[in-house]
């Protein structure tokens, strides 16, 4: 597992549970648990506004709660619009303080139905489809009130009651008290009944109506201190001689509150009545969590009056700081949340970021201590690469050292070379021109000279070589006519194209393109170029200088269309000693890199392109003019006479030894025949002649014919060069020992390689011999002979008796041959039908193939081998079996007994019943 995996795999889980911790702190801290809803049917006056400031109390205990409030304004149309909200936005529990009792009922039916809880606050609705009440009991205010009065009055007066809204519950319920508690007062009398509607200008306006009433009243109750208040300012204003009592309901602490009102003396008395707000929550969160809760709480009341207003006030303000204090606590407590929840995060932060912290710190000491392994390891690596570097570089300088030892010694040699090779060339030159000498010896006279000029040309590049590789030759420029100079070096080949029928053409549009060139470095360029063309061009062919020139260059094309070259082979052609590895007539591998560094040293480059059998372009491209600043040396003009000259040890090379490409026998018909495969013509011709005055001789140039021909004429024995165009001789000589048709033939590889190791290299091919070149011609033919010698021991052999089992044939293949042979003609001795194409056909080879081979190996025709065996099996017949002469002529498949008779006697000196009596005898 790679660093960069473990690191994900550690990293993608960490990840995603901090994603989860922090997801789950913000889950905490935002989602509400319950939501619940509030719909007040007014909430402007300070009772109801006590009622939402005791709930908000409670509700803070709760803050995962979700509130939610709506203020119907005194309308209930409004307040059921609000509640279908409410129910739409989805909540968990309804509180509701109907404005009327009947127009809410249905909506507050639905809502229980639909199971969300109900809790009635203060007025009720007509149904008792809720789930809980709170509220104190309304009867029983108007009740306490009505006695209240009645005591009061001592049972005697007038009284006014200013009422609620009709058709609120309070309203109702307190109405009915009052009524029920004065029935028992015979002389008290409810002069006036008015609606003031729970606020204080609309009972006001009432009362009004009602002034003659007022004025003999003794009391008034007012359902509630608002309307109360109102009330005693009508009365006041009414300015009575006596005093009225004003009794309300509420006594609500505070500013405005029925409290003050009673201490102040505004009004008489108040009843208390308690909003319920905190009760109302309470019983809400018992429900929602399904705890036990009663479905009416009913809250007490009592009277406030001037008898205990005072204790009642200091309660109440006893309780307001007490409730302050709470609230101071509760905003701490908040605050302390707050801060306990950032601590909370803070916490969370710090736990996460130690983890990742341990987590990173663990990966980065795991990549410090790889780290460190790796760094040792590439330590001891470029060490190693190091001290291979300096024992390389030590052996690269003792091989430059070696090097430049090796080349020269071969520029020394080669110099001594050069003395005896112009002492052997100017004898035989003398010789050659002796017309007597010439008769006898004319031929090898020729083969000495041609070979004398090869041998200079090679010791010629192998010093110019040497010159530019290793001295830094400078070349001497001079500006001459380019096109007239390698005109005059194509003349030079001229002769040897025009014999061989190859069209030699220059062409350039310019007669005259003033190059700098060294002449003496360049010819050699030429040279080479056109003789290379010459040499791997075919007779008829076509050969092509061609001239073009621009601005800055001068490019000239040598193109022929001879055997051309592989791609691979087209790749390395300009490198130093390189040579195609079945083709020797590449040459010395010097002369294309020599080229190439001349055209170099000219600024200039030499490219080739080539197709198998299509030909080959040789392109060179010169710099026009002298941009190199070469050494100017005016009126230094070309030596053209000397061209001729030097062009003699690239000519001489050329001239074809009197060969014809197809294989040919020479020489009169003889018993043996040799194939000769052999690629250099001199040498082909040399041993053709020798060889064809005691054998039939074969030839073939090129390893793909040479194959062919070995089937084709099935020779006694086969010379092949091992490095050969087309196919090697090793590849060939594998060819012919694993094809019955060949594999009887002996082979002699003829090679220039000769390490011992290559030497047992070719052994291990299956050739019979192997001889290293230059051989000794003599023991060439006696290495010949020996082999056929060896042949004819094996065919006697052969002869003696087919059918016995033990032959020294090493050669697998051969005795299966003859195994199938024998076998073949054992089976038919009695067809008389029976001849050698049935042979042929049974073994699939062709007839002279077969005959070949039989007589190879057997030395006899296949005729005559029937023919013996024929005879033998009769002879064994006629000394062990009863059969009668005409019975095994039959047998033997002869004709009649007669021809029987004659062929036998021939053989045996005796016809056959004369052998059967001297046998019985
Ligand atoms: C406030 C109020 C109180 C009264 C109650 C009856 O809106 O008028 O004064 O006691 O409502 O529902």
């Amino acid at each position: 597992m790679t660093l960069h995996h473990q690191l994900r795999n550690l990293l993608l889980p960490t990840l995603f549970m901090l994603l989860m911790v922090l997801a789950g702190c913000n889950k905490a801290a935002k989602t509400a648990q319950y939501k619940i809803g509030f719909s007040q049917c007014v909430g402007s006056d300070l009772w109801r506004r006590n009622m939402l400031d005791e709930m908000k109390m409670e509700l803070s205990l709760h803050p995962d709660a979700h509130f939610i409030y709506a203020d119907a304004d005194n309308s209930s149309k409004k307040q059921i619009e609000q509640v279908k909200q409410m129910l739409d936005e989805g909540i968990d529990l309804l509180i509701i303080s109907p404005n009327e009792a009947q127009p809410l009922t249905g909506i507050v039916e639905q809502t229980y139905n639909r199971g969300i809880p109900v809790i009635i606050i203060d007025r009720k609705t007509s149904s008792d489809l809720y789930t809980a009440y709170v509220g104190a009991d309304n009867y029983q205010i108007g009740k306490m009130a009505g006695e209240y009065i009645g005591s009061n009055l001592r049972g005697r007066g007038n009284i006014i009651e200013v009422m609620g809204l009709p058709g609120s519950s309070p309203a109702i319920e307190r109405h009915r008290g009052f009524t029920d508690a004065l029935a028992k007062f015979k002389n008290i009398q409810i002069k006036a009944q008015v609606y003031g509607d729970w606020l204080k200008d609309h009972a006001q306006i009432q009362l009004n109506l009602v002034q003659q009433d007022l004025k003999t009243a003794d009391a008034l109750f007012a359902h509630n201190d608002v309307m109360a208040n109102g009330s005693r300012e009508v009365l006041n204003n009414m300015h009575l001689s006596h005093h009225v009592k004003v009794l309300g309901v509420d006594a609500m602490p505070g500013v405005g509150g029925g409290l003050q009102m009673v201490a102040s003396k505004t009004i008489d008395a108040s009843l208390v009545y308690p909003t319920g707000g905190k009760e109302a929550i309470t019983t809400a969160f018992r429900i929602l969590n399904k705890e036990a809760f009663a479905k009416e709480n009913i809250l007490q009341s009592l009277v406030i009056d001037s008898s205990n207003v005072r204790l009642m006030k200091m309660q109440w303000s006893k309780i307001n700081s007490q409730q302050k204090d709470i609230e101071r606590q509760q905003s701490l407590l908040e605050e302390q949340r707050q801060v306990y929840n950032s601590q909370q995060l803070i916490l969370n932060i710090i736990v996460i970021t130690l983890v990742l912290a341990i987590v990173f710190g663990g990966l980065a000491f795991y990549w410090l201590m790889e780290n460190r392994k790796i760094n040792r390891s590439l330590e001891v690596k470029n060490n190693e690469i190091l001290s291979q570097r300096n024992q390389l570089m030590e052996m690269s300088a003792r091989a430059e050292v070696a090097t430049e030892a090796k080349l020269n010694f071969f520029t020394n040699i080669s110099h001594e070379f050069r003395t005896p090779l112009t002492l052997i060339l100017s004898p035989v030159e003398d010789m050659m021109e002796n017309e007597k000498l010439n008769s006898i010896a004319g031929k090898n006279l020729k083969l000495i000279h041609k070979n004398i000029f090869r041998l200079l040309r090679l010791v010629n590049q192998l010093i110019d070589y040497r010159k530019i590789e290793y001295d830094k030759q400078q070349i001497n420029a001079a500006p001459n006519n380019l096109v007239d100079f390698v005109t005059d070096i194509q003349e030079s080949f001229r002769h040897n194209a025009r014999k061989r029928n190859i069209s030699l053409n220059l062409i350039s549009s310019e007669k005259n393109i003033n190059v700098w060139f060294d002449a003496n470095m360049l010819d050699k360029v030429f040279f080479n170029l056109l003789s290379n063309s010459l040499k791997f061009t075919k007779d008829n062919g076509r050969i092509q200088i061609t001239f073009t020139q621009n601005t800055q260059n001068v490019e000239i094309a040598i193109q022929d269309n001879g055997i051309g070259m592989e791609p691979e082979e087209a790749e390395h052609i300009f490198d130093q000693f390189y040579q195609v590895d079945n083709d020797n007539a590449r040459g010395s591998g010097l002369g294309l890199s020599l080229s190439k560094e001349i055209v170099l040293l000219h600024h200039g480059t030499i490219k080739v392109s080539s197709k198998k059998w299509q030909g080959t372009i040789f392109t060179i491209t010169l710099p026009l003019g002298n941009p190199y600043n070469y050494n100017v040396q005016p009126g230094k003009l070309i030596d053209t006479t000397g061209i001729g000259e030097r062009s003699r040890i690239y000519t001489n090379d050329l001239e074809q030894s009197e060969i014809k490409t197809e294989t040919t026998a020479i020489g009169n018909p003889k018993e043996q025949s040799i194939l000769i495969i052999e690629d250099n013509a001199d040498l082909l011709i040399y041993l053709a002649d020798k060889l064809g005055t005691v054998y039939e001789v074969f030839t073939a140039n090129n390893g793909v014919h040479g194959l062919a021909e070995a089937f084709e004429k099935v020779p006694d024995l086969i010379i092949s060069d091992v490095v050969l165009p087309g196919m090697s001789g090793k590849v060939i000589t594998e060819n012919l020992k694993t094809d019955i048709r060949t594999s009887h033939i002996p082979v002699i590889l003829l090679t220039a390689q000769a390490s011992v190791e290559q030497q047992i290299d070719g052994i291990g091919s299956m050739a019979d011999v192997y001889m290293v070149k230059p051989f000794n011609y003599n023991q060439l033919l006696a290495t010949v002979k020996n082999l056929l010698k060896n042949r004819m021991i094996l065919k006697e052999h052969f002869t003696s008796d087919v059918s016995h089992g033990q032959t020294p044939v090493s050669k697998s293949l051969d005795k299966k041959f003859l195994n199938d042979f024998a076998g073949i003609v054992e089976q038919n001795l009695a067809n008389e039908n029976f001849n050698v194409d049935d042979i042929c056909k049974t073994i699939g080879i062709s007839r002279v193939q077969l005959y070949r081979k039989v007589k190879a190996l057997l030395g006899c025709s296949i005729t005559d081998y029937i023919l013996n065996r024929r005879l033998k099996k009769a002879k064994y017949l006629l000394n062990n079996e009863g059969y009668s002469i005409s019975e095994i002529t039959y047998m033997v498949g002869f004709s009649s007994p007669n021809y029987f008779s004659t062929v036998f006697k021939a053989r045996y000196n005796c016809t056959p019943s004369e052998f059967k009596r001297k046998q019985t005898s």
